[in-house]
């Protein structure tokens, strides 16, 4: 029998993301009406895509509408494919400088003639609602975050919910390496007293690793093959692991045979995704804040 899943966040083992966000908005929400009471302004968050990622414009959409709903004004900018380096950093400039702006989100991916890094690296860094500049990244590793890249800080969250706040003597291991999920992830793992350990494409036996996951997080994103689509089956899980599925728009792990073993998994859609959104209103909200009231 698989051991006694936490009661309220998780049911019958299933690790559920939209009643922890819901949960979790709505105090946010509550939160924003009292300072726009205080502080006479309301926080805006302001997104722009350049190009027409269709993928792109639908996550902006479902973060606009989450930010609108937690109170949260919203403005967009759609520029197009052709838009140059020098256009998007006079942009960012204009945001800088906007005291009616207290978040910037620039959807990645740009497009190729565009340098990321030399456009998060404008961004000032209290605007910065994804953590991905230099200086929020400096803070994570001083073990000081402000904000945080937001699905990180939603796994980290989802982890509190079920008890996991301090991992002393918790063996993490995180199957992805890139910027915006498991670099920053490690850290705010090792901030919590974690052992962790990093697996990636290049890693050889992945079984040999998850196998000895106290807490998987799991962000391949593709199928193994047709026939054998899952990467993480039940075989490879400790008994009691906690597994949190990062992978869109389908999950790496065969969630049926897993969720028997596992003390709670989260499921794909309705995990890690919309901990994400809740993640970046935290964000815009911690900005606002330290915008209004003019710390640094
Ligand atoms: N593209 C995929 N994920 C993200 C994200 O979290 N933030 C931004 N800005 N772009 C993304």
């Amino acid at each position: 029998m698989a051991p006694e899943a936490s009661e309220d966040i998780c049911e019958d083992h299933v690790l559920n993301g939209r009643k922890l966000s819901k949960k979790i908005r709505s105090e946010i929400r509550a939160e924003v009406e009292k300072l726009v009471e205080k502080h006479r302004i309301s926080p805006k968050l302001l997104t722009v895509i350049v190009g027409e990622d269709p993928g792109s414009q639908m996550y902006v959409r479902m973060k606009t509408k989450a930010s609108n709903k937690a109170g949260i004004l919203s403005e967009h900018y759609d520029l197009p494919a052709s838009t140059t380096q020098d256009e998007l950093l006079a942009l960012v400039d204009k945001l800088n400088n906007d005291p009616k702006v207290h978040g910037i989100l620039i959807q990645l991916p740009l497009p190729n003639h565009i340098d990321e890094k030399t456009i998060i690296g404008a961004m000032t860094p209290l605007k910065d609602v994804d953590g991905f500049s230099p200086s929020n990244i400096h803070r994570l590793f001083y073990g000081g975050e402000l904000l945080s890249s937001a699905t990180p800080h939603g796994i980290v969250t989802m982890l509190d919910a079920v008890g996991l706040s301090d991992l002393t003597g918790k063996h993490v291991v995180i199957i992805n390496r890139s910027t915006i999920v498991g670099k920053p992830l490690i850290m705010l793992l090792l901030n919590r007293n974690a052992t962790v350990t990093v697996c990636h494409s290049r890693t050889k036996d992945l079984a040999s690793f998850t196998k000895q996951a106290d807490v998987l997080v799991t962000a391949i994103g593709r199928r193994k093959s047709k026939d054998d689509p899952y990467f993480i089956t039940a075989d490879m899980i400790k008994e009691g692991a906690v597994v949190i599925d990062v992978a869109t728009p389908n999950g790496d792990v065969d969630f049926e045979n897993v969720k028997m073993k596992a003390r709670c998994l989260t499921p794909v859609p309705g995990g890690v995704g919309p901990m994400t959104i809740t993640m970046l209103l935290r964000n815009v909200v911690d900005a606002y804040v330290a915008q209004v009231s003019g710390s640094k």
